[in-house]
């Protein structure tokens, strides 16, 4: 019992708010005279789906991550209507986010808005007879919208009063819902709430309870004849008992496909069904954007491991050499497997990273990009053999950080505690990822390269530092990419070479005899290349300013090198297992704490800080342990109490040997103490 009010404490601690009082609050504005049919439910929930479906998952962008929603140009969408807000709302209306002010501000910073929406959603769903949501929080709220290019409404929602199955299907193809989800979540939606003529042109409701989950959606839209309305365009209507119910163009359509419509058919019949698919269908839509970080409050796993990481290093540094390799290294193909396992990480929705080691699986394996990754895998393969506990992925990650410092890169602190996942999860987790993550080196332009740095995470600095470090070393070959030769003229050197040469030389457009593939060779002696993804750092104005720095410095460029490959390598692990910190170590929440089993041949720098456990849990632990103590203390004084109040029967004939008293006393000083980890 205590230890489940500990666990709970701790994961209250995390999450910074109890989502338990939240809900609470939010179901306490729900009834109101003032809302349509006395609830606001219908009206959060919209707010809720509105936030979160703009999730698109070919770049991972939209979703209720961030409340966007808040900004333009989400906001002022028509779609959004009443939802937000703002100079485009008459100040007379109360929107929803208006009605959530209240909540957010009793909580304060420690309640995201994104969070909050999602928990409003959810809750409305749940008070008004619908399933029970399983809530995972951990938003975090951003400070402005996606851009235009970025996110166009039209992209995502259905033009409610005009329009066909296809286009449904297509939109939420993009939210990654199959056709049983976008019917269970059209009609579970519709479920609830009506349509306002002030907000969206519409007007009425779809059921004859719209402050009740129930299938009757799809009892209607099965069953009734409805007739396009006389004065309102795009909004069917059937009577019944002198009342009348709407359906829209776009809950009508889903009648026009088959895919669609054996749903309709199946939630008429099955309310049971029905519920347990919306919940599902709620819970994804929801969560999507979440991608694989663990919910806030959820203790991350790291799993304790045996392996001797320093010694795992030496072996690496024992296989690199081998002069049937260029430049008789394994180094640089090391690195591009590294680059290649890690760099699939999106920011946008946090899927992709080396964590899980899902680049031996399908998808990834067969992508073009990775032809030949698997030589490397297969070289590492005996050291993974030697160490049972060892993870693929953390063998990656090491490998490939142990082959840049063999190489000459500064040296790197190492975060352990990576897993590997099955071909089964790796397929799924991996699906929606995008083969070209890595550019086509031959048609790549700046804004392509700024778009795929911008969905990793990265600033502008570090993808130069990260792309000249990264090519300073090793080579192309045309029976890999398709390109060939290296482009610096030593390549198993990690430095600033790259950004030297690709400022001080000619370079001329080149055909690569074997493939026809177009590539860049210096003038001078035609052996060096740059391929066109290459030229654009010292073609792009704001790049080449960066590309001169380094070239003019190395030590800065060794520097930031490691800064970005630590900030690349570590960018999957969440839940503060490994922090990548960039401030200045003044006070306590940046001083470097690099535990047991975090090698680093220096100490971290200051520019960056990498500890397997933040600050924010190492204090909650701290937390958990003192009433942990307090406890202890408690039973300890409640059982002296107990003994001194029994008679005391002391037989003092007994002799006490001096020796046991000794041997008991050092148990107690030999007990290692116990590593702070769970
Ligand atoms: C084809 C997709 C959809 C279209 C075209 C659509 C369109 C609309 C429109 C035009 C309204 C009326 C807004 C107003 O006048 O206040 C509305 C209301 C509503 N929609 Fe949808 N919707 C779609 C999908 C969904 C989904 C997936 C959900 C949730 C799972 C949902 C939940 C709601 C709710 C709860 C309301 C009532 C809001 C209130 O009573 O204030 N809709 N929808
Ligand atoms: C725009 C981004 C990038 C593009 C388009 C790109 C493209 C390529 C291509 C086409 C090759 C030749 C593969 C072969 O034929 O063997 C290559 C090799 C390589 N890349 Fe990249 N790369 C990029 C960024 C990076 C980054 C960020 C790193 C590491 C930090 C990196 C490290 C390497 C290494 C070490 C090799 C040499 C592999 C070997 O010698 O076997 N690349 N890259």
């Amino acid at each position: 019992m205590i230890f489940l009010l500990l666990s709970i404490a701790f994961a209250y601690k995390q999450l910074g708010y109890n989502p338990q009082a939240v809900k609470e609050d939010i179901i306490s504005i729900l009834a109101n005279p003032s809302a349509d049919d006395g609830n606001y439910g219908p009206f959060l929930i919209r707010l809720a789906w509105h936030c979160a479906g703009t999730y698109r998952r070919t770049d991972g962008r939209g979703g209720c991550d961030g409340a966007r929603i808040r900004f333009d140009p989400e906001r002022t969408w028509g779609d959004n209507a009443a939802l937000i807000p703002g100079p485009h709302e008459d100040a007379q209306t109360l929107t929803a986010l208006e009605l959530l002010a209240p909540i957010k501000f009793k909580y304060g910073n420690v309640l995201s808005w994104g969070d909050l929406i999602v928990l409003a959603g959810s809750t409305a769903i749940e008070q008004m007879n619908g399933p029970q949501i399983d809530f995972c929080g951990g938003r975090v709220d951003v400070y402005e919208g996606y851009s235009i290019e970025e996110l166009d409404v039209n992209m995502i929602y259905v033009n409610a009063g005009d329009t066909s199955a296809a286009d449904v299907r297509e939109k939420f193809v993009k939210m990654d819902m199959n056709d049983q989800e976008t019917v269970a979540l059209i009609g579970g939606g519709h479920a609830f709430g009506r349509c306002h003529a002030s907000r969206s042109g519409f007007d009425g409701a779809w059921t004859s309870n719209p402050v009740q989950f129930d299938n009757q959606f799809f009892v209607f839209l099965n069953s009734l004849t409805y007739a396009e309305s006389d004065t309102i365009s795009g909004q069917f209507e059937t009577t019944m008992a002198e009342k009348t119910y709407i359906m829209l163009h776009g809950d009508i359509v889903l009648l026009d496909d088959a895919g669609f419509k054996q749903w309709v058919e199946t939630y008429a019949a099955d309310e049971e069904l029905l519920l347990k698919h919306f919940k599902a269908a709620w819970e994804k839509l929801m969560n999507r954007d979440m991608g694989l970080r663990p919910c806030a409050g959820t203790i991350p796993s790291l799993p304790e491991t045996e392996v001797n990481f320093e010694a795992v290093k030496t072996q690496v540094r024992s296989i690199l050499p081998d002069q049937q390799q260029d430049s008789g290294t394994w180094g640089p193909l090391m690195v591009r497997l590294g680059w290649h396992c890690a760099g699939t990480y999106r920011s946008t929705d946090h899927i992709g990273g080396c964590n899980g080691a899902r680049i031996r699986h399908d998808p990834e394996a067969s992508w073009g990009s990775n032809k030949d990754v698997d030589l490397a895998l297969a070289r590492l393969e005996p050291i993974k053999n030697a160490y049972p506990g060892l993870s693929w992925a953390d063998l990656i990650i090491i490998a490939s950080t142990t082959a840049l410092e063999s190489m000459g890169a500064l040296p790197m602190p190492f975060c352990p505690g990576r897993t590997d996942v099955s071909a089964e999860v790796a397929a799924e987790q991996s699906k929606n990822l995008n083969e070209h993550i890595y550019l086509d080196p031959e048609t790549a332009t700046a804004p392509l390269l700024r778009e795929s740095m911008k969905i990793m995470g990265f600033t502008d600095r570090d993808m130069v530092v990260l792309n000249g470090g990264g090519h300073s070393i090793g080579q192309c070959h045309h029976f890999r990419s398709g390109f060939s030769g290296p482009w610096t003229t030593n390549p198993a050197q990690v430095s600033n070479d790259f950004f030297n040469l690709l400022l001080s030389r000619e370079w001329n457009r080149h055909e690569v005899p074997e493939t026809g593939k177009m590539q860049f060779i210096d003038s001078e002696t035609g052996s060096l290349m740059m391929l066109f993804s290459d030229m654009i750092f010292r073609d792009d104005d704001s790049f080449r300013a960066i590309v001169e720095e380094y070239a003019q410095d190395n030590d800065l460029f060794l520097q930031d090198f490691r800064d970005a490959w630590i900030k690349l390598v570590n960018a999957d692990r969440f839940g503060g297992v490994c922090v990548t910190s960039e401030a200045e170590p003044e006070s306590e929440t940046t001083t470097p704490t690099l535990p047991a089993n975090m090698m680093d041949s220096e100490p971290a720098p200051a520019s960056v800080v990498v500890s397997c456990k933040n600050d924010q849990e190492s204090s909650a632990m701290t937390w958990v342990l003192i009433i942990v103590l307090i406890l202890i203390i408690f039973v300890l004084l409640a059982f002296q109490y107990l003994q001194t109040s029994k008679p005391v029967h002391t037989d003092f004939n007994k002799q006490v040997d001096p020796e046991s008293v000794a041997i008991e006393m050092s148990k107690g000083t030999d007990e290692k103490p116990t590593e702070n980890r769970f």
